[in-house]
């Protein structure tokens, strides 16, 4: 594979970070995943949006302007000759001469820019047809989640403890009320509404949830931005999540309860197909 590391595209063993960067020593760094679909990104625009509103956030210059971004995008595209997948990047403070709590002066140390491509299945995944099943576990994440940080140790800790439940992910719980999966946004579907949370900074502002959204009300479907207990998730008709890596993909069991009748929904299928016929 060949990846993109400040301004080098290298053989993945070649590329080379300091360990004095702060996205190594204090996860000081933000990231995006952007999806591709026969050869070409899914949304960058947003995605490249949402990048800049994150680093602002953070005080964090980036490295390279969003065209020059969008170029090395395509390229490791080209290079890698990926048809289907993601294109990960990460930007971090870089390495300052020492290990510091205070940031380093944008002048003296320039933020590292790193970026891979990953190939998966997307519009095929064998997981839509058979659902997924998730369980409830405290969001114990910083308040936040608005920025795509780097710091997602929280969010593998559910992953894990869905896995040793015999569950495939977590949906996240605060004040009694779901805030978002470990890495996806999360819905409900009852009486033909959508019922998702509205933004804040409690979740992250999935690029595919607007997309998703957006779609849905021009297909004239009702949704609702408010959040939900996992009482009614369980009661709901369907439920499914949505982000770059999954597009829509149906829960089918919540904590043990089976949703619905139990399998992929109308809705979620619906949802899921207008986005990739939009998105290719
Ligand atoms: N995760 N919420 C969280 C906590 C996420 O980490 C993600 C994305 C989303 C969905 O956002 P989007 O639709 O823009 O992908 C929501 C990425 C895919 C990841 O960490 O791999």
């Amino acid at each position: 594979r060949i990846v993109y590391v400040n301004g080098d595209y290298l053989p993945e063993e070649e590329a080379k970070v300091s360990i004095f960067d702060r996205g190594f020593l204090m996860a000081d760094g933000v990231y995006e995943v952007t999806s591709v679909l026969d050869g070409k990104l899914v949304d960058f625009d947003g995605h490249a949006k949402r990048l800049e509103r994150s680093l602002k956030e953070l005080d964090l210059v980036a490295p390279v302007t969003m065209d020059e971004l969008l170029t090395i995008h395509r390229e490791l595209v080209a290079r890698n000759d990926l048809e289907e997948g993601g294109v990960y990047l990460q930007i971090t403070r870089g390495a300052p001469a020492d290990r510091d709590f205070v940031f380093p002066d944008p002048a003296e140390t320039k933020a590292t820019i790193v970026l891979f491509t990953q190939a998966k299945n997307l519009a095929n995944s064998p997981a839509v047809q058979k659902g997924i099943s998730v369980i409830s576990i405290e969001d114990q994440r910083w308040a936040r989640r608005d920025i795509k940080t780097v710091q997602l140790l929280y969010p593998s800790m559910g992953k894990m403890m869905a896995k040793a439940a015999g569950a495939d992910d977590a949906w996240m719980v605060e004040d009694g009320q779901v805030t978002e999966g470990t890495s996806n946004n999360a819905y409900i579907v009852k009486g033909g509404k959508i019922i998702t949370r509205q933004l804040s900074n409690d979740i992250l502002h999935g690029i595919t949830r607007a997309a998703v959204l957006r779609l849905a009300k021009e297909a004239q479907m009702e949704v609702e931005e408010r959040g939900f207990t996992i009482e009614e998730a369980q009661q709901a008709d369907e439920a499914f999540i949505t982000s770059a890596t999954t597009f829509v993909q149906p829960v089918v069991s919540i904590d043990g309860a089976t949703i619905g009748k139990g399998e992929a929904g109308p809705v979620a299928l619906r949802l899921r197909e207008i986005y990739i016929d939009e998105s290719r």
